[in-house]
């Protein structure tokens, strides 16, 4: 099988990530935070040491305000949640994902906010400037996606973090798709509410990820429960990151990202990149000379893209070319509107959707090479 949809989920795993969870389930068994004997203190250390990871490569210098979170979903549902308030006006992309597009869409209909959708241009890319039109007195939040996940368009997020800190708004970013790729640095770009996946480009596995909460924001919590200190307080305590993280920790999924950690840091994140963006560009020039492919990805390397391809093809469905590719080829991709409609609404492919295809580290040239000459077959029926 050639696996080709890292952006929903990479596939395999790197073995030092796989090695860590057999290790964790021996070694860090125990409810970190919870209890006084070793390996309750060995897994809550391993927790802290993730913490502290997970901040080197985004830059946080407070570990102690990265939430751990089941994904970027529930990170981007507790910024939400968290923030706003009635009459509270948020300004997002027109390239968001329903993690971020739904919440935001149920707030608004609730009437407790309204909200301002900033339009991409037809190859998906936002402008800075455009953000700043929209930015009103009640303009509490702004929010944009990092990197599209339909078809790679990385938005000029520092840009729009200068703007929004020049205008005294909070910056969320949803960096699902470009964590453990793109340099995600929160201090640089001015990001105070950063939301990541831990089963893409981290390596990690689902149910895994984080939000980090800037100092300069306050959340209120999404869930409230038990965090193992102050227990005797009905109160929710009020410092990080117990404030924001009730319930056992997902131990198995934290240790996976500690290693993945390590992964990336061993191979580096640059190099990472590269390779999964070299496959990327060859199959965009492969699929460019096939007749009745359309191609949603740009094809310009600069600005920078995500390695995520997406295409039409002119005498079938999308969803016919997967399961094409699947049933003949064993070629696995994803069809559809990848949870973005959004994105779709703004690239013109609102009817269908797109075929995708993500390559990721463990992929070959050989093999993104095999997924265009099947596509050519296909298309040629
Ligand atoms: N959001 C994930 C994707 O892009 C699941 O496929």
């Amino acid at each position: 099988m050639i696996y080709l949809d890292n952006a929903a989920g990479s596939h395999p795993k790197p073995a030092s990530v796989i090695r860590s969870l057999n290790l964790a389930c021996h070694k860090f068994g125990a409810n970190p935070g919870r209890g006084c004997y070793q390996m309750s203190k060995q897994t809550s250390f391993m927790v802290d040491e993730t913490r502290e990871k997970l901040s080197r490569l985004f830059h946080i210098s407070q570990p102690k305000r990265v939430i751990f979170t089941a994904g970027a979903t529930t990170s981007l549902n507790m910024a939400l949640f968290g923030l706003l308030k009635p009459g509270d006006h948020l300004i997002l992309s027109g390239m968001e994902h329903n993690a971020l597009w739904r919440p935001a869409a149920a707030l608004a209909q609730e009437g407790k906010i309204t909200v301002s959708k900033i339009q991409a241009d037809a190859q998906g890319f936002v402008r800075a400037e455009d953000f700043a039109a929209a930015i009103r007195p009640e303009t509490a939040l702004i929010a944009c996606l990092h990197g599209s996940n339909v078809n790679g368009a990385v938005q000029p997020i520092a840009a729009i973090g200068a703007l929004a800190k020049s205008r005294g708004v909070p910056f969320l970013v949803d960096a699902a798709q470009s964590a453990g790729l793109l340099d995600v640095d929160v201090e640089r770009d001015h990001i105070d509410l950063l939301a990541v996946a831990g089963h893409k480009y981290l390596y990690g596995l689902p149910g895994s990820g984080c939000l980090y909460v800037s100092p300069n924001v306050s959340l209120r919590p999404f869930i409230y429960g038990g965090t193992g200190n102050k227990s005797e307080m009905p109160q929710q305590p009020d410092f990080y990151p117990d404030h924001l993280e009730s319930g056992s920790l997902n131990t198995l999924g934290i240790a996976a990202l500690n290693a993945a950690y390590d992964f990336i840091q061993d191979i580096g994140r640059e190099t990472l990149a590269g390779h999964c963006q070299r496959l990327s560009q060859r199959l965009l020039e492969d699929l460019s000379c096939i007749k009745g492919v359309t191609l949603q990805t740009p094809m310009e390397k600069d600005p920078l893209l995500l390695p995520v391809v997406s295409f039409t093809l002119a005498n079938k469905t999308a969803g016919e070319v997967a399961a094409l590719l699947d049933a003949e080829y064993h070629i696995a991709v994803r069809s559809g509107y990848h949870c973005a409609p959004l994105a779709h609404q703004t690239l013109g492919t609102l009817e269908e959707g797109t075929v995708r295809l993500s390559p990721g580290w463990f992929n070959t040239m050989r093999e993104v090479k095999r997924a265009a000459a099947a596509i050519a077959k296909i298309a040629r029926r």
